[in-house]
């Protein structure tokens, strides 16, 4: 099959005839979406926004992360978020993971599934997680053989797929190893990183096609890109005209991982949720609530958030002098 989306449409063949009827949106915003910012939520408040995402529609959450709070102070209430967790039947919560201490409190913690997370590059690697890229990989056999022995689900994450904050460009030689490593550990899905939002919608073929050819399905990948040079509307584009079926994103426009200077938020989710109804891909997801909730999170955080659509909707109340949703 060729994996590759056809440069031109012709009367036979359009650009969008690949793009799946309906898409599953993975939101990270209590966890990417919270771990960079000055101001730290309180537990309810992060609750509040879980229970919010869950109830515009959004079937996964990924709620916070079990790593060193020394090294990520805004998920030190990691306990109190996945234990104060309301849980609704046929969501998926989740948490990042980043050793055997990490999946011991998830597990505690009654997590059904957790996230294990490492880059295509050695010193993205040493910089977040301490390890070289072997190391990581070591790690996480353990790790998710455990998760797995325990009746938890493992996904995982590829970060600096599209370029390094260290190393500058990246090979998918090094992505597609780190990829393939996963994988045979038996994550259930994979997620791409656009971590620090260098990726153009080209760069996002190149490494679609080459990780299909590779014979991973599509089945097993995820898309993650943070927004930071506005290409990520694009980059989704391109992921879904190859079939992609599962997009994370972050409420506001939220986001940043600490330690990938220059990252700024992952894409709105509201901002693809609103795309993707104009394309007529289904999300379940309610626009309105979701935009309710980016609204009340930029006053919490006492900034304005990124999200376009959210701008959009409170300029439109304020000339229309009603209030925001
Ligand atoms: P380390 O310092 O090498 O760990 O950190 P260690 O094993 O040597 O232990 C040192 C201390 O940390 C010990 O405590 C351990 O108990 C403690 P002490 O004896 O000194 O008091 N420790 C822990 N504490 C709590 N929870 C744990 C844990 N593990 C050890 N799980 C470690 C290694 C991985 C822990 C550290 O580097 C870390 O926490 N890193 C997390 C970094 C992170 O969360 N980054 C952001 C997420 S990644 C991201 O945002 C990208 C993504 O969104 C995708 C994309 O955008 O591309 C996923
Ligand atoms: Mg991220």
């Amino acid at each position: 099959m060729d994996t590759a989306a056809p440069a031109t449409a012709t009367p036979d063949r359009h650009l969008f005839d690949g793009v799946p009827d309906e898409v599953s949106i993975y939101e990270v915003g209590p966890r990417d979406g919270l771990q960079n910012e000055k101001v730290i939520l309180p537990t309810e408040r992060k609750l509040e926004l879980i229970e919010g995402a869950v109830q515009s529609g959004i079937k996964r959450v990924e709620i916070t992360s079990f790593v060193n709070p020394r090294w990520i102070p805004a998920m030190a209430d990691h306990l109190e978020v996945a234990a104060g967790v309301q849980k609704h039947e046929g969501v998926c919560y989740s948490a990042l993971v980043p050793n055997m201490r990490g999946l011991d409190g998830a597990s505690r913690a009654g997590m059904q599934e957790v996230a294990v997370f490492m880059a295509a590059t050695q010193s993205h690697n040493r910089k977040n997680i301490n390890k070289s890229t072997e190391d990581a990989l070591q790690t996480y056999k353990a790790v998710v053989g455990e998760a797995k022995a325990r009746g938890m689900r493992v996904r995982g994450y590829v970060s600096c797929v599209y370029g390094c904050p260290y190393e500058g460009v990246v090979s998918l030689d090094d992505v597609l190893r780190v990829a393939e490593g996963l994988l045979e550990l038996g994550v259930y899905e994979l997620s791409l990183g656009d971590t620090i939002g260098v990726g153009t919608p080209r760069q996002i073929e190149h490494v679609m096609v080459g990780l299909l050819r590779a014979g991973i399905g599509l089945e097993q990948l995820a898309v993650h890109f943070h927004d930071t040079r506005g290409t990520a509307l694009a980059n989704i584009v391109v992921a879904l005209q190859h079939g992609i079926r599962t997009i994370d994103c972050a409420v506001g426009g939220l986001g940043g991982c600490p330690y990938a200077p220059g990252a700024s938020g992952n894409v709105a989710t509201e901002d693809v949720v609103y795309m993707l109804q104009g394309m007529g891909v289904k999300t379940g997801v309610d626009l309105d609530k979701l935009v309710g909730i980016s609204g009340r999170l930029g006053a919490q955080l006492a900034r304005e958030l990124p999200s376009k659509y959210l701008k959009a909707h409170l300029g439109h109340c304020a000339r229309l002098g009603k209030p925001p949703s």
